[in-house]
């Protein structure tokens, strides 16, 4: 028999080169455009951040002025999104669902520019506008038509909640979407990638990563994250509580990754942005059980998984971030998506310059079967 090259989950595999990200998994250290993760994430807004993913640079003012008067003026949703939306509302709808049906309509407007531009600027300023409007109808709301004088962090809570955020609120959401923005050939990205490489869509191609990033192996892992740690409840029960998930086979959510065997670097960050608001509203007691519950996982994963270096990852503070800036949990994996949105489409402008995505399989059946007829099966 040949010798089989078949690499399950194409662990190990170059699939693609980009400038867009560089994921050392062994330093624990993570590149996001030339730029240290701990350099940028907590500076730069969030149209700064995409603006240099998508153009190489960081804008001038009034490049900055320009990109985010633009976006703010593609943020409302066609009426076809929103009827939608409004269609398959209710309470316990999951948000990624939504988001991944009404970002489909985008782009299907009558007059829409078709450019691989336009287009990736109207699925960036839209992506938040429908996840907050599809949790308004969720929860019985209307939803709220976007403010063009806040920016995209603060916009987003706006549509979600009513009010303005704080300054100290939109920071905090803010380093978080820079935080997720990208990180290497994920599996949401590489779905972008191998999408775009077909020269077709980029609508296309986000609604693919969507339904990748959905998955609790991928984006879907902070709401059990979060689960686990109010299961818990406190420190002393730690051991007990994680134990038993082990030994029934169970998968700590927020730990282990297929890069990083060192603690993920956006857990520092997000951590870091958590605690002031943890420290603000007086719940430190949350954030000190996560941090309690962390150091036993970690230990227990060891004594379960020797070898397999299985660390934190960065699902475990985002749900201590976006809880404490006071999210609800089915809102987490959607506002992964918001922030990963403008990493896809960078690599869907990436990938337009290389070639379509085909790698082979290895067949694994028979070869040589007898036709029967139905009849005779
Ligand atoms: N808890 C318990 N055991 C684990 C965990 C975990 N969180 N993660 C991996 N393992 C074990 C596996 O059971 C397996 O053990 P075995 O060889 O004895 O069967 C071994 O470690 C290797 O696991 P793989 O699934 O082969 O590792 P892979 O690199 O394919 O998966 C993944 C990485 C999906 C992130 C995995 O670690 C996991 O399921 N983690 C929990 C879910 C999670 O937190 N996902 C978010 C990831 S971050 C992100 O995508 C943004």
């Amino acid at each position: 028999m040949a010798q089989s090259n078949y690499v399950p989950g194409l662990e190990g595999v170059v699939a693609a080169q980009t400038r867009m990200s560089k994921v050392d998994g062994l330093a624990g250290e993570l590149v996001i455009g030339g730029f240290k993760l701990e350099t940028i994430a907590d500076k730069a807004s969030y149209e700064e951040m995409v603006y240099q993913l998508w153009y190489g640079r960081l804008p001038k003012q009034a490049e900055l002025d320009a990109f985010t008067a633009e976006l703010a003026g593609l943020r409302a949703l066609p009426p076809a999104a929103l009827d939608l939306l409004r269609t398959i509302a209710h309470k316990d709808l999951d948000l990624m669902d939504a988001l991944r049906v009404a970002a489909g309509v985008l782009g299907t407007e009558d007059g829409a520019q078709q450019s691989d531009e336009w287009l990736a600027k109207r699925l960036l300023a839209a992506t938040p506008t429908i996840v907050a409007a599809a949790w308004r109808l969720r929860n019985g709301q209307d939803p709220l038509a976007p403010d063009a004088k806040l920016g995209h962090a603060a916009n987003y809570l706006y549509m979600l909640e009513g009010e303005p955020p704080s300054a100290a609120r939109a920071r905090g959401l803010e380093t978080y979407l820079n935080t997720v923005i990208d990180h290497g050939l994920n599996a949401s990205t590489f779905t972008a990638r191998v999408i775009a490489s077909t020269a077709s869509d980029f609508v296309s191609a986000v609604v693919g990563a969507i339904g990748a990033l959905k998955g609790p192996l991928h984006g879907g892992a902070p709401g059990p994250a979060l689960d686990m740690v109010f299961e818990i409840g406190e420190a002393g029960r730690a051991e007990e509580v994680l134990r038993k998930k082990l030994e029934a086979g169970e998968r700590l959510m927020g730990f282990g990754h297929r890069v990083y065997k060192v603690r993920d670097p956006r857990a520092d960050v997000l951590a870091k942005a958590a605690r002031e608001f943890y420290e603000a509203d007086g719940d430190m007691a949350l954030y000190n059980l996560v941090l309690d519950v962390e150091q036993v996982a970690i230990r227990l994963l060891e004594e379960y998984k020797p070898g397999r270096n299985l660390q934190t990852n960065v699902e475990f503070y985002t749900a201590l971030l976006l809880h404490g800036l006071g999210f609800e949990v089915p809102c987490f994996t959607p506002t992964f998506a918001v922030g990963r949105v403008g990493g896809w489409l960078a690599h869907c402008f990436e990938q337009r310059e290389s070639r379509i995505i085909r790698p082979q399989s290895e067949y694994t059946g028979e070869e040589d079967k007898p036709w029967v007829e139905i009849s005779a099966r």
